[in-house]
């Protein structure tokens, strides 16, 4: 072989590896493109200095690989979805049993993910010990005080959030008739977040609540609820907004900028802290559209408020939703089908996300 044979044949071989190489690539990319997008939600959301968050079913995450896989992908902040309820974490008298909401924290701690504390004090999911125990008011304070104090101190420095008291308010903008106005009395809200605040005083502490961000009764009630309890120096840092919309009764982007900008008057976080858009099933196509808008639109007035700290969905695959089973007939609510497909809505939110 003489010289110029072999320029040829050492040239030849780069460009045909080089060709080879680049068409491996665009292949890969091509192959990964719905399963692992380039940017995931958590990277983009961080680029706003914003967390991005989903709702975690413990007995899904146990058993389900995949769930586990896209959690950590996409998201930078988790919420146990049940298992840090009264009922689940205060199953007797004199047990608390961390050992679920502890494999979250263990989990959220080796993908850097933050975790979000759901819920202190609520109507639901309340054990018969406590609900049929015929207590006296001195002994339910004392109960609800240890509960907090433990709970909240068992985490105590590794939890940044918590829900402290959850839907308060009814529709008609009164104090919610619930187990806990009746047996403690309407104090129970400014004792919970002080008794928080006792145990952990760098966790930001959370009223959280649903139908809260359009314009109506109850949002006003909750603004002079949490008015009243920042006069008196209650340690309350901010507001959950859960979101639980469909595409028909969503609050317009106006009113939720509205609703945010009231709360930062106040000195209060915005958090919206349960997202998901139920459409009634079987979706089409239309539908989707509209709820890949409604996502679009409460991340866009998130965005513009600058007390807006995390935006995070009530789970983030329809194949584990409460919505089914809670409003029969609707769901497909979330951004990822039940094969941990990318939706529109998903799309919609890395679009926005992608922009200044
Ligand atoms: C729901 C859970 O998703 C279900 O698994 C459970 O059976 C009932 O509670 N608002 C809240 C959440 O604050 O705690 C609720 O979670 C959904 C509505």
């Amino acid at each position: 072989m003489n010289e110029r044979q072999e320029m040829h044949r050492i040239y030849g071989a780069r460009r045909l590896r080089r060709l080879l190489t680049f068409g491996a690539l665009f292949l890969t990319s091509c192959v990964q493109l719905p399963l692992a997008p380039v940017a995931p939600l958590r990277a983009l959301g961080a680029q706003h200095q914003l967390l991005i968050g989903a709702s975690v079913d413990e007995a899904v995450f146990q058993r389900d690989a995949h769930y586990r896989e896209v959690l950590a992908r996409e998201f930078s902040i988790l919420t146990p979805e049940n298992a840090l309820k009264f009922e689940r974490v205060h199953p007797a008298p004199d047990r608390y049993d961390f050992r679920r909401p502890d494999a979250l924290m263990d989990f959220a701690a080796s993908h850097h993910m933050a975790v979000h504390g759901h819920t202190l004090v609520w109507d639901g999911q309340l054990p018969q010990w406590l609900t049929q125990g015929h207590f006296s008011r001195t002994q339910l304070t004392a109960i609800l005080r240890d509960h907090i104090h433990t709970v909240v101190g068992h985490y105590r420095g590794r939890i940044p959030l918590w829900d402290v008291v959850s839907e308060a308010i009814d529709d008609d903008g009164k104090l919610r008739d619930s187990f806990w106005l009746r047996s403690i009395g309407p104090d129970y809200i400014a004792l919970a977040f002080n008794w928080a605040y006792e145990a952990d005083p760098h966790a930001r502490l959370l009223y959280n609540d649903y139908g809260i961000a359009g314009d109506n009764r109850k949002a006003d009630a909750v603004f002079r609820l949490l008015r009243d309890l920042r006069g008196q120096h209650v340690p309350v840092d901010g507001v959950g907004l859960q979101m639980h919309l469909s595409p028909n009764d969503a609050p317009t982007v106006r009113q939720v900028r509205r609703n945010m900008m009231r709360f930062e008057s106040l000195g209060l976080e915005v958090d919206i802290t349960e997202m998901d858009v139920r459409v009634r099933l079987p979706a089409n196509g239309t539908e989707l559209a509209q709820q890949a808008r409604v996502y679009r639109e409460m991340l866009d007035a998130c965005l513009a408020a600058p007390n807006c700290k995390s935006f995070a969905l009530w789970g983030f695959t329809d194949k584990y939703s409460w919505i089914p089973d809670n409003f029969p007939g609707w769901g497909n609510a979330l951004i990822f089908g039940p094969d941990f497909q990318p939706k529109p809505a998903y799309h919609a939110l890395v679009d926005r996300l992608r922009r200044r």
